[in-house]
């Protein structure tokens, strides 16, 4: 992992992670990764203005034994290079519900099953503002 890392994050079953930040200008992606360690990520997202083959799609998956699993694509595209976005995340004992800056939602399954993370790493093409856990 590279870029911004939090270690010792207690992000739990109830809470809500805010997060503001800024794409670089000319951004091509970016990445927020929640898990419970360096190695597992529970939880990818993945605005993609142009990588990997997609333009203007949020990715999400998660990474466990070494491996991406299944890509979940959802929600809308209110990212702009250079412009502050808002990253709202629930925690909900099913599943974390990702609200971005347009009112659309992102349904992701908890898959690694803790009830509490303690990493988030940012990684690409981004300016972390802020980061809140209520
Ligand atoms: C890959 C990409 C990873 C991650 C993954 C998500 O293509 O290299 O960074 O975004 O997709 O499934």
């Amino acid at each position: 992992m590279k870029g911004m890392i939090i270690k010792n994050m207690s992000f739990k079953v109830g809470h809500t992670l805010t997060i503001v930040g800024v794409p670089t200008p000319d951004a091509s992606n970016f990445a927020v990764n929640i898990g419970p360690d360096e190695q597992e990520i529970t939880m990818h997202i993945n605005p993609r203005f142009n990588a990997h083959g997609d333009e203007n799609a949020v990715v999400c998956n998660s990474y466990q034994g070494g491996n991406w699993c299944e890509e979940h694509r959802e929600g809308g595209f209110p990212f702009q290079q250079g412009e502050e976005f808002k990253i709202i995340i629930e925690f909900t004992p099913t599943e974390f519900l990702v609200t971005l800056s347009d009112g659309s939602t992102i349904h992701f399954p908890n898959r690694i099953g803790a009830e509490k993370y303690s990493f988030i790493n940012f990684d690409g093409d981004v300016r972390i503002r802020n980061v809140e856990i209520k």
